[in-house]
């Protein structure tokens, strides 16, 4: 077999992951299901899934796909031959298909709203005039298109220069700086008069208002902030070293994309409720909320572009690895090249990305189980597939790998040994824990 691709260095390998977790899923999804789904109540029952079900799914599908050095499909088919399990692998070629269909129509919006910012639209901004502004960006037929399109184009071009080059050299620096801009915007949100009642939304429970749409919801946002059950982390895993510690790459994933997320929170719920906007505003809350917080920062203006380009790419880094699923999986499985591997995806993309754009305008009534196809992809793929995907993972890895290699995998790195305990611990969270809690779930969802 021809040498495989692997990421450069143990630093590039946790960039790469951390920058698939870090994406649109941080900084616009979870605020605006935090607002829809009632605030502290929400985070609290997201925080228990990334504890008790995303870690354990997480090394699984770091296993399956280190162990195999493959694409989600050959993964199975490595680890167990003659097998029905590869079947599997097109659970996470589809859910990664229904994310990024959408997920490019968002990433056209963030270039939308930098160039917004770059052109100073923000300046006189008042909170309905910015409302107007969101829904004029998106429900138009055309530029909205235009941006995906750039958008896809980006990410296309980015795969084709492989997981090394392409990958891993973008978004070393970019992502500490996001950090650093969010945090300003958080401490600009929380110091706003009239933020309290922000905060006390954010950390003050009601559990009363919790229902079974609450859960699944927060299922689904574990799974999609983390990039867990579509196979990401599957294919990322595969090109990574096996002198790495596959616990602590993704313990450092895990903890950097719920950073990410908290403080979105805090720059985003307390300016909300300090401007009167409607915490339940749907994924316009961010691209209203931030320009008007931006008006009122010193140097905002400025800022403002240097926010909208790093959330472009975060969710750049992001849909890469989208991509790199399904490229992978052509590639390797149809001895396709890269290029033509990578053609033939966006043809796909490119056609459902239309529908998803053009469902907030002229198509908004054509609905499909009472869905318009914008949220029919974003619903099915964070809320079933990925949970589908990530309950397979675990039950593969704890139920039908040998109990050896997964103790080889979790423990190659030799750096730091594992009490018995420890591997215990990890081992039966995959077993029993995580398929149970995620079956469950999806169950009584389902029902
Ligand atoms: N985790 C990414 C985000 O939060 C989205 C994503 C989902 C990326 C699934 C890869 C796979 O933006």
């Amino acid at each position: 077999m021809a040498q495989r691709e692997s990421f450069g260095s143990s630093f590039g390998a946790l960039v790469a992951l951390a920058g698939s977790a870090v994406g649109l899923g941080n900084l616009w999804r979870f605020p605006y299901l935090v607002g829809t789904n009632g605030g502290a109540a929400f985070i609290i029952i997201y925080l228990a899934f990334v504890l008790l079900l995303a870690l354990p799914i997480m090394y699984s599908e770091f296993i399956i796909g280190r162990r195999s050095q493959s694409n989600v499909f050959g993964a199975y088919k490595v680890l167990a031959p003659k097998t029905k399990w590869c079947n599997i692998g097109f659970v996470y070629v589809l859910g990664s298909l229904a994310i990024i269909s959408f997920y490019c129509v968002v990433g056209g919006w963030t270039i939308a709203y930098l160039w917004k910012a770059v052109t100073f639209r923000f300046s006189m901004a008042d909170t309905e005039v910015l409302g107007s502004m969101f829904s004029q960006t998106v429900t138009s037929s055309t530029q909205p298109l235009a941006f995906m399109l750039i958008f896809l184009a980006a990410t296309g071009l980015i795969v084709l220069a492989g997981i090394k080059d392409g990958i891993e050299r973008y978004t070393k620096v970019m992502m500490p700086l996001l950090f650093v801009i969010v945090v300003i915007v958080a401490i600009r949100s929380v110091t706003l008069p009239g933020s309290g009642a922000g905060l006390e939304f954010l950390f003050r429970p009601d559990f009363s208002k919790v229902t079974a749409g609450t859960i699944i919801d927060a299922l689904g946002q574990a799974f999609f902030s983390l990039s867990i059950g579509c196979g990401t982390i599957m294919t990322y895993g595969s090109y990574v070293a096996k002198k790495e510690s596959l616990v602590g790459i993704s313990i450092e994933t895990a903890i950097t994309d719920t950073l990410f997320a908290i403080i979105a929170g805090l720059a985003i719920m307390p300016a909300v409720f300090a401007f009167g906007i409607s915490p339940a505003e749907g994924p316009g809350l961010v691209f209203v909320t931030l320009p008007y917080i931006f008006a009122q920062i010193p140097f905002g203006a400025f800022l403002a572009i240097l926010f909208f380009f790093m959330l472009f790419i975060a969710a750049i880094t992001s849909s890469i690895s989208q991509l790199e699923v399904i490229v992978s999986y052509l590639k390797e499985e149809f001895s396709m090249s890269r290029k033509v591997a990578i053609l033939l995806s966006m043809a796909v993309i490119v056609t459902f990305g239309i529908l998803c754009s053009l469902s907030q305008g002229v198509l908004a009534d054509v609905k499909i189980f009472g869905f318009n196809f914008f949220d029919l992809f974003d619903k099915t793929s964070a809320n079933i597939l990925l949970p589908v995907g990530g309950f397979f993972a675990v039950i593969f890895v704890g139920w039908k790998m040998k109990r050896e290699d997964v103790k080889d995998e979790l423990t190659s790195s030799g750096i730091r040994k594992y009490s018995p305990l420890f591997f215990n611990f990890i081992y039966y969270s995959i077993k029993y824990l995580a398929p149970i809690v995620v079956a469950v779930i999806l169950v009584s969802g389902l029902i």
